[in-house]
């Protein structure tokens, strides 16, 4: 048996990749495009793993998703292919609605074809795992309850809506055509390998080069943070023992201002490598024009997760700040690449 993961060579998928494999899960067939946000090098502990067979393709191309499904047979699909990053939706919408809309209405369609013609056994062990965010549910003020599974989707930016919609399509694939499928719905994730884009990557990268660490308006939004290990633990149990057709809220017990969240990375800094002029990092904080419709506060209610699937995170918020910003301090090759042409157009654009 096999597994198809798709946007493998990305932040969270790369991670779930190399925890399933550590763990001696099935073979794994990876279909990711390498966009900007994807990297081979992530993966470049599997060189010669023979369980680990990657694909260059888009997930929106039926022919070769068709061809992926009759030649590997999987007995699950785990659907990570997105554009991810909020603020590039704001720039550039298009390519969201193009990947995460359009590419999981033609994974789903294919997965559907490919089910119809499974033996009977067969179905019963088919599943196809739908990766979300918990974006769909809007903006929380910061009395209101954290959001649970039957909240209603207020998506805010592009990015969010695009995922709201392709959640719509996985829910209607299952009540129409009977697809065997869950959607999970998580909070903010770091960790190893996440592109210095996001807030906590983008964080580390700039104290190091000494440039100034951006904060949108007041730095008093809020995330619910959660260390990437815990998601892939997660998405594994919830394809164990998650029911069909429903929908899996996943945080981190960890709701932190993004200022609070930054002061706690320049911290954990000037511990692990101190400034070389004395100085505090917390010293190149600079706030910066907001993100337009920028959402306040983000919050999990995991207690469907807890009660149905048994799972919970295992990382502290100080276990999992501390081991990433390590990882960060490490690993400056792996940034180094990634860091190249792409992203310093990127970064010219976004901060100007
Ligand atoms: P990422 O941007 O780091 O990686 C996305 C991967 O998908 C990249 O490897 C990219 O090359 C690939 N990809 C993009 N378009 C593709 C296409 N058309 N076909 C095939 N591959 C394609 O994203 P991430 O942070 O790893 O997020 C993975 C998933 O988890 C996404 O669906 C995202 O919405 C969701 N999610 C992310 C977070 C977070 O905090 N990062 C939290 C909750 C949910
Ligand atoms: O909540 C889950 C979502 O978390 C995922 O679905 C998205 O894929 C993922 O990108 C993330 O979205 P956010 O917009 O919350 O993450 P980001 O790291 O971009 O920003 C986190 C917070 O930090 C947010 O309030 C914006 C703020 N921020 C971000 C950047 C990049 C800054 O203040 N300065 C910055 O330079």
């Amino acid at each position: 048996m096999t597994i198809l993961v798709t946007g493998g060579a990305g932040f969270i998928g790369a991670n779930f990749v190399l925890d399933w494999l550590k763990a001696g899960g099935e073979p794994i067939v990876n279909l990711d495009k390498l966009t900007y946000a994807g990297n081979l090098e992530s993966l470049a502990s599997l060189k010669g793993n023979n369980s680990h067979v990657f694909m260059r393709g888009d997930i929106g191309d039926a022919n070769l998703v068709e061809s992926l499904l009759k030649q590997h047979k999987p007995r699950a699909i785990i659907n990570f292919a997105a554009e991810s990053h909020v603020d590039r939706s704001i720039h550039a919408p298009e390519d969201f609605i193009q990947t995460n809309v359009v590419g999981t209405f033609r994974l789903l369609d294919a997965a559907r074809h490919y089910f119809a013609a499974l033996s009977d056994a067969d179905k019963a062990a088919f599943r196809f795992l739908h990766v979300s965010t918990d974006e769909v549910y809007g903006s929380l003020e910061l009395n209101d309850p954290a959001f649970t599974e039957t909240k209603r989707y207020e998506p805010n930016s592009p990015y969010s809506a695009s995922k709201a919609a392709s959640d719509h399509l996985v829910r209607a694939y299952h009540h129409t055509y009977h697809l065997p499928v869950v959607t999970t719905n998580c909070s903010n994730n770091y960790g190893p390998y996440q592109f210095p884009e996001k807030l906590i990557p983008l964080i580390i990268h700039n104290a190091l080069a000494g440039k100034p660490l951006p904060i949108y308006g007041d730095g008093q939004q809020i995330r619910d943070w959660l260390y990437v290990g815990d998601h892939c633990t997660a998405i594994k149990a919830v394809l164990e023992r998650g029911k069909l057709g429903e929908v899996y809220n996943i945080g981190g017990n960890n709701e932190r201002a993004n200022l609070d969240t930054v002061k706690t990375l320049c911290a954990i800094l000037d511990q692990e490598k101190p400034r070389t002029d004395g100085k505090k990092y917390a010293a190149q904080m600079t706030f910066v024009k907001d993100r337009p419709g920028h959402d306040r506060r983000y919050a999990i209610d995991p207690t469907k997760i807890l009660k149905e699937v048994g799972w919970r995170p295992a990382e502290t918020p100080e276990s999992g700040f501390a081991k990433t910003v390590k990882w960060y301090l490490d690993n400056d090759a792996w940034v180094k690449n990634v860091t190249s042409g792409d992203y310093r157009n990127w970064v010219a654009k976004q901060y100007a």
